[in-house]
């Protein structure tokens, strides 16, 4: 892990080096300002010209003119390097995230990815930016100022210094408080955002069940909490500078205390103690940030680790053996001896499935809930992977046909919509960016969908969810649907994807889909027997196992489970139209 973060310092090894450089110069030209004012005293007290006067004024300006010259440099160059850094590993990171199985997600919750792929990130730029940047100008102070400052006098040096690692521990115990505290802070916030949030969208519901009074009270609650966090976090940060301060002032006191004396004892020049004074001013700063180092330090790799643990999981997908000359889908498919069992299930979704749909054919899948048809349907996008051989397409082990090629040429529409709080416009042709506005039409055409947007106030170029109008939950899944057929797939997969449609637009719709049905092999699960008996071919799931397949009137006469369904919608039909 370590070295992955190396890996990725190294790639910016001139930048750093030369923000090293910087801090470098700007160390030894603060090293050499004390020099130049004691110099200064020690001959002015012999007699003050102007010529003196404008020497070493002019010497000291210089100087410092130069140090923060370079102090400008170093924190331009290394902060530089930290975003670069913060930069590469987010696009990684993300990259990688991408590539993930969907059982991960599954398995993983949203908000820790979310806090991962921010937080973390940004304590381990701090690395960079902050602890190596302190770590290296510490290092640089301390090693060139304490041997000047030892060898004026190493007893008023061992005084002097000797409370300021007590300033070190201060920091590194307070800043670690501070920063775990406003952490609890930080995700507090997180979760007072959450319940707004979830008041607001669910305002429906609580209504509905009379339920304001108890989520204000739930409010309240979380929202003291939020202040009491607030105020712990001042306390600390108000504990912290006084204490410092102190000792601090214990070390300087103790400076000008016993070197007040050498010089009365003419062991050192009023010069020399102005000299000694300034370093010791100086070390005081690089001995604070030596505990915020410490800290920065162990979040960021504690944080490098957490991004590490995402990272070395392995993108399952990626890894098959692809065939380059693949690059184009007729649609027929096969499954051969299926089996699909979930991670840590301990019965199979699919048993011995056996199943070959020709190019062109429209096949439905009907079957209780939990059946597996999902599942089933899931597996030709793979986006669940079935072990190898076990499905064809167009004659070829799936996996060895480019992942892109696969996905490209087929349309999904999942059982839960999704959309993206965007224009209907851009959620259509989302998979098709290249679309114009013909393309979209037409595919809304052919999803059902267009008499509704017509009469949307910006048709295509209505918002939808959040920042616009709220689509019925058919609308919704026409505009999946569409999504789906502009990119004019060869295989087109709908599970359940017409739910919230009405059974006649359903069928409508459906009808249409088959009407182009030479071009394309359409995989439908539906749980309305009405709108999809004219297809080629029904399946009938149960537990996971294929136990009819045939066409509508091969299957009714079987008399078995399809045709009970039947009789059941049938009658639940006759019911409602009573
Ligand atoms: N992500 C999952 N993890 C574990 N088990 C799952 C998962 N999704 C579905 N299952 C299980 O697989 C079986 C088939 O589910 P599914 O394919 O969704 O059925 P259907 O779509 O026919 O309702 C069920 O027993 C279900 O509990
Ligand atoms: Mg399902």
């Amino acid at each position: 892990m370590k070295e992955r973060l190396w890996r990725y310092i190294t790639r910016y090894k001139a930048l750093l080096a030369a923000g090293i450089v910087c801090v470098l110069i700007a160390n030894v030209g603060q090293m050499i300002g004390p020099i130049i004012l004691r110099d200064g005293i020690d001959d002015l007290t012999s007699g003050v010209t102007q010529a003196k006067l404008l020497y070493y004024g002019g010497a000291f300006v210089a100087i410092n003119l130069v140090a923060g010259f370079f102090v400008f440099l170093q924190r331009r160059l290394i902060p530089t390097v930290a975003r670069n850094l913060e930069y590469d590993l987010a696009n990684d990171f993300y990259t990688h995230l991408q590539k993930l199985p969907l059982e991960f997600y599954q398995t993983s919750h949203t908000g820790d990815l979310m806090s991962r792929a921010t937080s973390d990130l940004s304590a381990v730029r701090m690395i960079v930016a902050g602890a190596l940047l302190y770590a290296v100008n510490t290092l640089f102070g301390i090693a060139l100022i304490l041997p000047l400052m030892l060898s004026m006098n190493w007893r008023l040096t061992l005084l002097a210094f000797l409370p300021l690692p007590l300033v070190t521990l201060t920091t590194k115990i307070v800043s670690k408080s501070i920063h775990d505290e406003s952490t609890r802070v930080q995700e507090h916030f997180g979760t007072v955002a959450n319940r707004l949030q979830e008041s607001l969208a669910g305002v429906r519901v609580i209504r509905a069940y009379v339920q304001e009074a108890a989520e204000m009270e739930n409010f309240k609650r979380v929202n003291t909490e939020l202040v009491r966090r607030n105020v712990r976090l001042i306390h600390l940060n108000s504990f912290f500078t006084p204490v410092v301060n102190f000792i601090i002032g214990i070390a300087v006191v103790a400076g000008v205390w016993y070197g007040g004396l050498l010089t009365l004892r003419g062991q050192l020049t009023i010069g020399q103690l102005f000299q000694f004074i300034l370093y010791l001013e100086f070390l005081i700063y690089p001995m604070l940030q030596l505990g915020i180092i410490v800290n920065y330090f162990q979040r960021g790799m504690a944080s490098m680790s957490r991004l590490h643990e995402v990272m070395s999981i392995e993108p399952v997908i990626d890894g098959a053996v692809e065939s380059d000359e693949v690059t184009d889908i007729k649609g027929e498919i096969e499954f051969r001896h299926l089996y699909f069992n979930y991670p840590g299930n301990t019965e199979p979704a699919l048993k011995d499935i056996n199943l070959r749909v020709q190019p062109g054919q429209t096949v439905a899948f009907v079957g209780n809930v939990g059946s597996g048809k999902s599942t089933l349907v899931s597996l030709v996008p793979r986006l669940l992977d079935a072990e190898p051989g076990q499905i064809l397409i167009d004659g070829r082990p799936i996996h060895t046909i480019p992942l892109r090629t696969l996905r490209s040429s087929l349309g999904y529409v999942p059982q839960e919509t999704f959309l993206f709080s965007d224009t209907i416009f851009a959620n259509i042709a989302f998979g098709a960016p290249q679309a114009d506005s013909r393309e979209v039409e037409r595919s809304a055409l052919e999803a059902g969908l267009a008499e509704d947007v017509e009469a949307f106030p910006n048709a295509y170029a209505t918002s939808i969810g959040e920042r616009g109008i709220t689509l019925s939950g058919g609308q919704k899944q026409r505009t999946a649907l569409a999504r789906a057929l502009i990119r004019q797939p060869r295989i087109l997969i709908m599970d359940d994807s017409l739910s919230a449609v009405d059974t006649h637009t359903e069928a409508k719709i459906l009808a249409h889909l088959r009407r182009v049905r030479f071009q394309r092999t359409n995989l439908i699960v539906s749980h309305r027997i009405s709108t999809i008996k004219d297809a080629d071919l029904i399946v009938v799931l149960e537990d996971g196992y294929i136990v009819e397949q045939g066409t509508h009137s091969e299957l009714i006469t079987r008399g078995g489970l399809y045709a009970r369904l039947y009789e059941k919608q049938i009658f639940e039909k006759e019911l409602t139209a009573a």
